[in-house]
């Protein structure tokens, strides 16, 4: 059995799918990794460091299971052959072009974003360790950019009082931004439309927004549903009050596989203090901010709109190592004790992530997605 590490293509895409360590843990069990050259060159681990892992520097589209980060492009698809395994962000939900490629190459696809969200699935769960980095990654950039200190300084010239930040979506990523912010000394209010999560924003020592215009919007599966047009009228009103008193806004808010839902109009925005900073984690979806352009900074009335992209990318050692064992797990449940293929159906995992199979889109939401 071989596994196929390519070097990612995407732009702005530093991180790899396996690192030396977890290589040579699947070296150590006689399984054959192949590494393209430079692979792991973006996230500083160098092809040297491979070798020592036992893993081969070559060709890895050749190999038994290809394990990517970014969804594969038209040409990556196009090295693939059938009855290969590929493994990565596969955008099951958005990319319903990518999911008919794979099923008309006959390739069997797992999507680690359809891992379902069960405590038997967390080693593997992909989704969350990289919303963690970007959590975290995004107070960080507030930090930086901010007109505000973050902790309260008393100093000989006086004393600053602490930044007052608004977590908007209390998720993996949303909650991670909770925590960091507090480390850092700021004074955080979280808000999600799932009141469940109220216990677990105080646990980090944040205060939870209540407001009336939702009380809980838990949908299926633990995710949130989306609101009516009129909860979200309301709410964006009540989250406008409570932007004009924060220094500070990082927003989270996703419901998968649809636009990210607009909290933060225009308005609010200039109801803000000069100086304020928002961070929309949601750029990529079009964001929680009205203002938002993702991968772009936009100003107005001096209030910096910061709409990052990939920022796990930008913590690529980390990032890296986090993924490859996510994938190094998830690969354990479609290997026998030989280490062969065989992939069980019957696991709710297995089948949960697979997203084409036998020259068919067998995701649900994908093939729904697909049309
Ligand atoms: P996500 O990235 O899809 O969304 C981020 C957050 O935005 C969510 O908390 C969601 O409730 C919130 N949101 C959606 N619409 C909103 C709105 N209009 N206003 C404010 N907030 C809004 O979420 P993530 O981090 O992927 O987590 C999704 C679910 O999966 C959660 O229930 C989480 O607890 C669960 N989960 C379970 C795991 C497990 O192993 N059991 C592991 C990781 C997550």
């Amino acid at each position: 059995m071989r596994i196929g590490v390519p070097k990612e293509v995407a732009e702005g895409e530093r991180r790899v799918a396996l690192v030396p360590d977890v290589v040579k843990q699947l070296t150590a069990r006689e399984l054959e990794v192949t590494v393209e050259a430079g692979a792991g060159e973006g996230a500083s681990y160098p092809d040297a460091e491979y070798g020592d892992a036992e893993g081969e520097i070559g060709d890895p589209w050749g190999a038994d299971v290809v394990l990517k980060v970014a969804a594969p492009t038209d040409d990556e698809v196009g090295r693939l052959r059938q009855g290969q395994v590929v493994i990565g962000f596969l955008q099951p939900l958005t990319n319903p072009d990518l999911a008919r490629r794979l099923a008309s190459a006959g390739v069997t696809s797992f999507a680690v974003e359809a891992i379902p969200r069960i405590t038997r699935a967390q080693s593997m769960d992909a989704l969350s360790s990289q919303a963690n980095l970007g959590g975290y990654m995004s107070v960080l950039i507030a930090a930086r950019d901010s007109g505000n200190l973050f902790p309260m300084m008393t100093t000989a010239a006086g004393t600053i009082a602490p930044a007052k930040v608004l977590v908007l979506g209390a998720g993996v990523a949303g909650l991670q931004a909770i925590a960091t912010a507090k480390r850092l000394g700021g004074v955080v209010t979280g808000f999600d439309v799932r009141s469940v999560v109220k216990e677990q924003v105080e646990s980090l020592g944040g205060r939870f927004l209540e407001v009336d215009a939702v009380k809980d919007a838990e949908g299926e599966g633990g995710y949130a549903r989306p609101l009516t047009e009129e909860e979200n009228e309301r709410l964006r009103g009540e989250l406008a009050q409570a932007a004009v008193r924060q220094d500070v806004i990082i927003s989270t808010a996703a419901i998968p596989g649809r636009p990210a839902p607009l909290l933060v109009t225009a308005d609010a925005v200039r109801g803000m203090k000069p100086g304020s900073v928002i961070v929309d984690l949601a750029a990529e979806t079009g964001g929680n901010c009205e203002l938002t352009r993702a991968g772009e900074t936009v100003v107005e009335n001096g209030v910096q709109v910061i709409g990052p992209v990939n920022l796990p990318s930008e913590m690529a050692q980390d990032a890296s190592a986090l993924y490859a064992k996510n994938l190094s797990n998830l690969l354990d449940l479609l290997l026998d004790d030989e280490g062969g293929l065989k992939i069980d159906f019957e696991d709710e995992i297995v089948a949960g992530s697979c997203l084409t199979s036998d020259g068919e889109i067998v995701n649900e939401r994908a093939r729904e997605a697909a049309g």
